[in-house]
């Protein structure tokens, strides 16, 4: 606690002030992403929806839009369908204990115990990735981290280390040190208040063996193509999302195959790769930017113009899009 009163981080957007709404909208938002892309996407939310209420009188289309571009796009969806719960079953106010913030979608145990910590000042320990690494480490956990007996033993052991004095305070200091001093791949042991007993320091191994794994899994591959058809002002087609779930559910997507109505020559760029958690992506792009202003009409019953120029248009589409558009400028710029 006393590193984190001098070297914690105490001026995240969330934090003034850590409303219950505020924190909930954060934490989901860290569930897979970084702070520093968080935060941008945070202020503009809270720009947009400064309250439980207009969330969830939003359109499910309008929070995805805000969502562009954050990835596991389900957290967006969650997070619309919970404020309408709250709002229905909970007077508009954030559950205060465990099981009824659980019940709610998107939230799991240690979302809903940072909620409780953070913004309602209870004693509830948080135990995700980077607490489960610190954890690790400092006790040299014997265990690969995905058994049932290294997650107990860590649920366990952050729940006893939880402050009942300053709850919010711990649950951030324990979250700020797995993210500035005890990270992943260059742990900075020398500056770590936890160095004297830490386990994995005084071994005669690397801190960064810990946590232990279990072998995994390989991605699997998948291929596809994808159509640009460009507008002369830069504006890209987009067909209506065709499902609400899935990697790119629920949102605008660019075409699979050519439109049939359309006999242009595409120009073939060569693959590019794209991660997801469990699956590696090889996208062909054929890009044609279309000159006639007759083209620019609809190319098909269902879609639309997304011109990325156009800063108040907001359409919810994948991350893939706005890399097509990048490596299309780069490419073209390669071609002056
Ligand atoms: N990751 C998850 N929650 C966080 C928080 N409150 N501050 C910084 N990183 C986080
Ligand atoms: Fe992590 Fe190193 Fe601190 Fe141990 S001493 S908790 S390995 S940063």
């Amino acid at each position: 606690m006393a590193w984190f009163d001098h070297y914690g981080r105490h001026d995240l957007p969330w934090q003034h002030p850590a409303t219950p709404y505020r924190v909930w909208v954060s934490e989901v938002m860290l569930q897979q992403t970084q702070v520093a892309t968080v935060i941008p996407y945070f202020e503009r939310f809270m720009a947009q929806f400064p309250s439980v209420e207009s969330l969830a009188s939003a359109s499910v289309d309008q929070v995805l839009a805000l969502w562009s571009g954050l990835g596991y796009y389900a957290r967006g969806r969650n997070l619309h369908k919970a404020a309408q719960v709250i709002v229905r079953d909970f007077m508009g106010q954030l559950p205060k204990n465990a099981p009824d913030l659980m019940s709610l979608p998107g939230i799991g145990q240690s979302t809903a115990h940072a909620i409780l910590s953070l913004a309602y000042q209870q004693p509830t320990a948080i135990c995700d990735g980077n607490v489960k690494r610190v954890l690790a480490r400092w006790l040299a956990l014997p265990l690969p981290i995905e058994t049932k007996e290294a997650q107990e033993r860590l649920w366990q052991v952050a729940d006893e280390l939880q402050s009942r004095a300053r709850p919010g305070a711990y649950t951030q200091a324990i979250m700020d040190l797995g993210a500035t001093l005890c990270t992943r791949t260059k742990p900075r042991c020398e500056q770590c208040p936890l160095a004297q007993d830490c386990a994995a320091r005084k071994s005669d191994q690397r801190v960064t063996s810990w946590p232990l794994r279990q072998a995994k899994a390989s991605k699997s591959v998948h291929a596809v193509n994808l159509y640009c058809y460009m507008s002369a002002d830069g504006a890209i087609w987009l067909e209506a999302p065709q499902q609400q779930t899935g990697i790119w559910g629920g949102l605008y997507q660019l075409p699979q195959a050519p439109l049939s109505d359309s006999k242009e020559s595409f120009t073939l760029l060569s693959p590019i790769k794209h991660v997801f958690t469990h699956q590696l992506w090889h996208i062909t792009p054929h890009v044609v930017v279309m000159t006639h202003k007759a083209h620019e009409k609809q190319l098909s019953n269902n879609g639309l113009w997304y011109n990325p120029n156009q800063i108040n248009q907001s359409v919810a589409r994948p991350a893939v899009v706005d890399k097509l558009l990048k490596y299309w400028a780069l490419h073209q710029g390669s071609l002056l």
